[in-house]
């Protein structure tokens, strides 16, 4: 049997604008990330995935698309990307691409065609619809806060949809020509060796009808959008025309997704996996996720484990651009490192497609010292003004709360390469966002390097045990029962059985597992017979 590289590899995601700075104007850039390919090679990654790097106004930091074909200036250039492409592919790296096709940019030609033009054919490529009784055509709202529909300038009570920003107005999929479009922007990146797409918001490109959703607080509208039955038709038409020419590879984001629907993804081959959002939840109220909830390990431990049961494969991740640092949420001030360490091997040890978050493998932390004028997250503050003006709370009240839950700018601050200015980012005066400057207290690369007992230099022994493992890597998951503060599982291919314990609080915990027998990996340095310290991860072989 094959096994396809991304059943075999582990997946780097890689956020530009932060990522490195080459030409010390404050923005990550490719360049930059072709000078550290070697890094990533020398952590045992595989593939990379790209956040969006295509022209943009940058509404949404590139989640806002104005020219498929060509590159954002402010990352560099065509040539620059085939050249990224070259110098991975000749360290065995392969790339995948963001691909946001629910949306375009308002700056998109066929948007503005579509504005400046009623009868153009581009009019069609969007959601445009009649206001109803003076007011929009439904109660559906975007995803950052308040009404999906803004007003056309210059017409009369006429609206297009945009389920995030204003300036991210949605395609229409139900026009044919749309899906072609998308087709070409596909095969133009296939053609030019990109090994597959990270699909943005997929699960909700096709609105059935729009009609008006069932009252609730946040996602109205969500039953005629998400998770379609057309949906899966135009994703399988996609794999059938283009995706499956060149054996390339779709993990599709979708957002409240169920294990049926999942298994419908798999099944018919529409995605070779997904992300669910479930786990990502665990410390949020699930009615307002801008309201904390107190974190508790078992409420992280149970949708993971039911995921891995739910699914042959999937996506599995801690952090990812949209989410606060994984050590700031499910570890521990003081135990950092410890946490740091155990989240590292509960990661590594899950079933699917293991994706790492840039600066996830040092150990990067939310900001402390942060204000609202330091703020760039376009979700953050459209939802901070319609909580004030819905909720009448002060700014900087909603600061504070959005800053402990949804605020996405925690995990965009630049990558931190060690401890000279600005992190090493860049060699500059300035950075598109502030610099994290706990970066002085050890928090980077190259200091990380230097010390043996490391976040990194753990991350890096757990890849490369991973990489080699085929009952990590290819073995079924099986949950064990455990205290509920620990996440106790098997994996198991073949003959080769691993006992995976992971300590996920700071009390030290009875288990009788653990035991100083056929050790394979150990957060700390001895076992203390039959107790797991606070945070203490190991492996075992077992019969
Ligand atoms: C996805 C992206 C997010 C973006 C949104 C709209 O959720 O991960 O960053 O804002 O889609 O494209
Ligand atoms: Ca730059």
């Amino acid at each position: 049997m094959k096994i396809p590289p991304y059943k075999d590899r582990i997946i780097y995601q890689i956020y530009p604008l932060s990522f490195k700075d080459s030409n010390n104007d404050g923005i990550g850039d490719i360049n930059g990330i072709i000078s550290e390919l070697p890094y990533l090679k020398s952590l045992g990654i595989g593939i990379i995935w790209l956040s969006p790097i295509y022209d943009s106004p940058m509404h949404d930091n590139g989640y806002d698309i104005r020219d498929y074909y060509k590159i954002n200036p402010m990352f560099g250039t065509m040539d620059d990307f085939d050249n990224l492409l070259k110098k991975a592919n000749e360290l065995d790296i392969k790339i995948v691409m963001d691909l946001v096709i629910n949306h375009t940019s308002n700056e998109h030609k066929w948007f503005k065609e579509a504005l400046s033009n009623p009868n153009s054919k581009y009019r069609n490529y969007y959601i445009f619809e009649k206001g109803k009784n003076g007011k929009v055509p439904n109660n559906w709202q975007s995803a950052f806060s308040g009404t999906c529909w803004e007003k056309v300038p210059n017409e009369d009570d006429m609206y297009y949809m945009h389920l995030y920003t204003k300036e991210q107005p949605d395609l229409n999929y139900k026009n044919e020509e749309v899906i072609k479009e998308v087709e070409n922007i596909l095969e133009f990146y296939l053609k030019k060796g990109v090994y597959g797409f990270r699909c943005d918001v997929i699960n909700q490109i096709y609105k059935t009808s729009l009609k008006n959703g069932k009252f609730r607080l946040f996602g109205r509208g969500k039953e005629y959008y998400e998770s379609q039955p057309m949906n899966h038709v135009i994703l399988k038409r996609l794999q059938d025309e283009v995706i499956k020419k060149y054996g390339a590879f779709l993990v599709g984001e979708t957002s409240n997704v169920t294990p049926e629907i999942g298994n419908i993804f798999l099944k018919n081959c529409e995605l070779d996996m997904f992300f669910e959002f479930e786990h990502s939840f665990c410390d949020e109220n699930k009615l307002l996720p801008i309201l904390k909830k107190k974190f508790k390990p078992k409420n992280l431990i149970k949708p993971i484990f039911k995921w891995q049961e739910s699914v042959p494969w999937l996506g599995v991740y801690l952090e990812n651009h949209d989410q606060r640092r994984s050590v700031s949420r499910y570890g521990s001030d003081k135990y950092y490192k410890e946490s740091a360490k155990a989240l590292s091997v509960f990661l590594l040890s899950l079933k699917g497609t293991i994706f790492i978050y840039e600066g996830e493998e040092i150990g990067m932390t939310d900001y402390k010292n942060y204000s609202y004028e330091d703020l760039n997250d376009c979700a953050s503050i459209s939802t901070i003004n319609t909580a004030m003006r819905l909720l009448h709370l002060s700014r900087d009240k909603v600061f504070k709360m959005i800053n402990e839950t949804i605020n996405r700018d925690h995990a965009r601050s630049p990558m931190q390469w060690d401890n000279t200015n600005n992190a090493g980012f860049n060699n500059g005066t300035k950075t598109w966002l502030k610099v994290n400057e706990n970066y002085k207290d050890g928090i980077n690369v190259k200091d990380e390097l230097n010390d043996p007992n490391s976040i990194l230099h753990f991350y890096k022994k757990m890849i490369s045990f991973r990489n080699s493992s085929e009952a990590l890597k290819f073995g079924e998951f099986n949950r064990v029962k455990s205290n509920k503060n620990v996440a106790k599982f098997i994996r198991k291919f073949n003959d080769s059985t691993l006992l995976i314990i992971v300590n996920l609080s700071s009390k030290n915990i009875k288990d009788k597992d653990v035991v100083d027998k056929n050790i394979l990996i150990n957060t700390e340095s001895n076992i203390l017979n039959g107790e797991l310290k606070p945070y203490q991860a190991i492996i075992r072989e077992i019969d």
